[in-house]
């Protein structure tokens, strides 16, 4: 009989925002998969087994949790954030897609986690407030002049950007060469959110503009967010800025 998968979204890393429901769903796994550091925020009991792998091994490690599921296990595929956004859920739909056609059989369930980009505009006040796109900079899995492309179309219909996957040490440049596409097409004004490991050890908020905005500020952990042109900074004194785009866009609001 075949087992089950899990595919679990553990949120942005603050344990607090792990939802009930992937906590029900964690409690009810016999076997883990997922990238190390995701894995190491579970505590796992004696009858369940942890089967951590590189970051980059999406796709043989959707295999590997769909193997065990079709021999009968209850298994879980972590994922930070939510497993949907730029994540483990897709890779499983890939690798059922295209596998053997049992697996398309196996009872598969998605549990949604909070994604990263709601904590940091949560933190920020709400820049999120009208239309946004995610945006991956990115280009291991699609070619930088298709994010070129993704970023000059959604900054001009005036929609608010999250960047995930800013820079790594293997993309050093992407997040700049973004800023500078942007600066052409948005006012020096429009905001930037800088925030990192939100919810973790070592988080960092930081509110900029686009013409300060400075590539450096982020890494590997940080997702930055590009305002739209009505996204307005508030200041405050002795407590961090407001972000927030309003709710009526081109519009008096009522
Ligand atoms: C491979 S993506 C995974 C996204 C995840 N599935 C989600 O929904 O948040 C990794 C990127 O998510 C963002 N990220 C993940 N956790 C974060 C956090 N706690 N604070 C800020 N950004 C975070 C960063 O942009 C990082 O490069």
């Amino acid at each position: 009989m075949s087992g089950r998968i899990l595919v679990v979204g553990l949120g942005p890393g603050n344990p607090d925002q792990v939802t009930p429901e992937a906590q029900t769903a964690l409690a009810e796994a016999s076997d883990f998969f997922g990238y190390g550091p995701y894995l190491d925020r579970l505590e796992l009991s004696p009858g369940q087994t942890r089967h951590a792998s590189d970051n980059r091994e999406e796709l043989s490690r959707a295999r590997a949790a769909l193997d065990m599921a079709a021999a009968g296990r209850t298994v879980a595929v972590v994922s930070g954030g939510d497993a949907g956004v730029f994540g483990m859920a897709a890779a499983l739909c890939e690798a059922i897609e295209s596998g053997p056609l049992e697996w398309c059989g196996i009872d598969f369930r998605v549990i949604p986690g909070l994604t990263a980009m709601l904590a940091v505009a949560a933190r920020a006040g709400a820049p999120l407030g009208h239309d946004f796109c995610a945006i991956s900079l990115s280009d291991n899995l699609k070619p930088w002049e298709v994010i070129e492309k993704r970023l000059r179309a959604a900054a001009g219909a005036g929609f608010v950007l999250a960047f995930y996957n800013p820079v790594s040490r293997a993309r050093p440049w992407q997040l700049a060469r973004a800023f500078e596409i942007l600066r052409d097409i948005l006012p020096a004004s429009t905001p930037v959110i800088f925030g990192r490991a939100v919810g973790r050890p070592g988080e960092r908020m930081a509110v900029t503009t686009l013409d300060e905005a400075r590539a450096d500020e982020a890494d590997m952990a940080t997702c930055v967010i590009v305002g739209s042109p009505e996204t307005r900074i508030v200041e405050r004194s002795g407590l961090p800025p407001l972000v927030y785009s309003p709710r009526s866009a081109g519009r008096p609001a009522r």
